[in-house]
């Protein structure tokens, strides 16, 4: 179906009859184009925005621009570079990191003051090697530099229930170890951006749980230099301060992030999408890795942004945290599956279809 560029007219979409609006786009009065809107609104929640298009054009449109200096977290996992051994240089990863350098600025100019940006990237493997690629951390530094961000912390996302990859040189050749982790590089704008570490609390161990009971501990100098008061440990203060290696899949998380560990957050976006024959996104980020730091790094009504927003694992994990959200996604079958995330949104659609 054909869509007016106009900015708050109603279509109704054809495939899957979600209610689309769509958004005025400098973009596209630049480009002068009277076909379809580069960036539209595919569906709003009670708390969130699903725009369908492509990141660059989105902030560009008016929607987001109204958006600068607003958002308290932008939190996001962006396509992972290509990698293709060319005989001389590599042009693929150099546009890669060219792409993702040039979306660093307007990304920031979205933040408040005391924002954040989490970006999650794995690594990647060479095309017929054994060798890694660093593109994905010279990007990243990349992205921090043409900010001016400040990196607050480097963080490993580690999935022991990976499977062993790359199969080729872990499992055939044996010359390798499972790749088992992804890096999350969380930056700022300022030195101190809202952060709170009590929110994202890990469960106290055993020992530290039969301290708390007896009341006492060995205090005094430890081997390493670290002076141990006789008192500091004494407190319960609810659970222990993780450490920066997350192991989201392990005993170990933070409690409030029970709910969006294993396979059950993606139950309900799994058969929703096979019921409307689209495809179950490929690379979805994991809903705890969102949740942590959407809890770590936002209060409640705050606003997160995932300009990737695939599956748009990170706009319902902020829906049910009570976060207002925004996704931006550029392909139309994501943005569609991405319905089964929000149940009263995919009842409403199935009973749309079927009448
Ligand atoms: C790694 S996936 C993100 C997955 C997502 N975090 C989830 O949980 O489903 C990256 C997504 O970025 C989308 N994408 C690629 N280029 C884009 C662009 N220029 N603007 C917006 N989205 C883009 C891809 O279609 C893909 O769905």
């Amino acid at each position: 179906m054909k869509i007016d560029c106009k900015a708050s007219e109603r279509v109704r979409a054809s495939r899957t009859q979600v209610r689309r609006l769509s958004v005025a786009s400098k973009s596209l009065k630049m480009a002068g184009s009277a076909e379809c809107p580069v960036v539209e609104v595919a569906y709003q929640t009670d708390l969130g925005t699903m725009i369908h298009g492509k990141i660059e054009n989105a902030l560009e449109s008016r929607y987001l621009q109204d958006h600068k200096g607003k958002i308290n977290l932008i939190v996001t996992s962006p396509p992972f570079p290509l990698v293709r051994k060319k005989r001389y240089g590599n042009e693929t990863g150099e546009a890669y990191l060219q792409w993702l350098e040039a979306l660093a600025t307007p990304l920031a100019e979205l933040l408040t003051d005391d924002g954040s940006i989490v970006i999650e990237i794995g690594n990647v493997w060479e095309e017929g090697a054994p060798i890694m690629s660093t593109l994905p951390l010279e990007a990243l530094i990349a992205f921090k530099r043409a900010a001016k961000l400040n990196l607050c912390q480097h963080v490993i996302c580690h999935n022991p229930a990976r499977l062993p990859s790359p199969a080729a040189w872990v499992n055939l050749k044996r010359a390798r170890l499972k790749d088992s982790f992804t890096h999350v590089w969380w930056m700022s704008k300022a030195e101190f951006p809202k952060a709170d570490n009590r929110r994202v609390l890990n469960p106290y161990s055993k020992d530290m749980k039969k301290l708390l009971e007896r009341q006492s501990y060995n205090a005094g100098t430890r081997p390493s230099g670290h002076v141990i008061s006789k008192s500091g440990f004494l407190t319960d203060h609810g659970g222990s301060i993780g450490p920066n290696v997350l192991d989201l899949a392990g005993e170990h998380y933070p409690e409030s992030l029970l709910k969006y560990t294993g396979t059950g957050w993606d139950a309900g976006y799994r058969s929703y999408c096979k019921k409307n024959d689209l495809p179950c996104h490929p690379a979805r980020m994991q809903s705890s890795l969102s949740a942590f730091f959407i809890q770590f790094l936002t209060d409640e009504n705050d606003l997160v942004l995932d300009p990737f927003g695939g599956s748009n694992t990170t706009g319902s994990v902020a829906e049910s945290l009570n976060r207002r959200w925004i996704s931006v996604e550029a392909d139309r079958d994501y943005v569609d599956g991405s319905i089964g995330r929000f149940p009263r949104l995919a009842f409403e659609e199935q009973n749309e279809s079927a009448g």
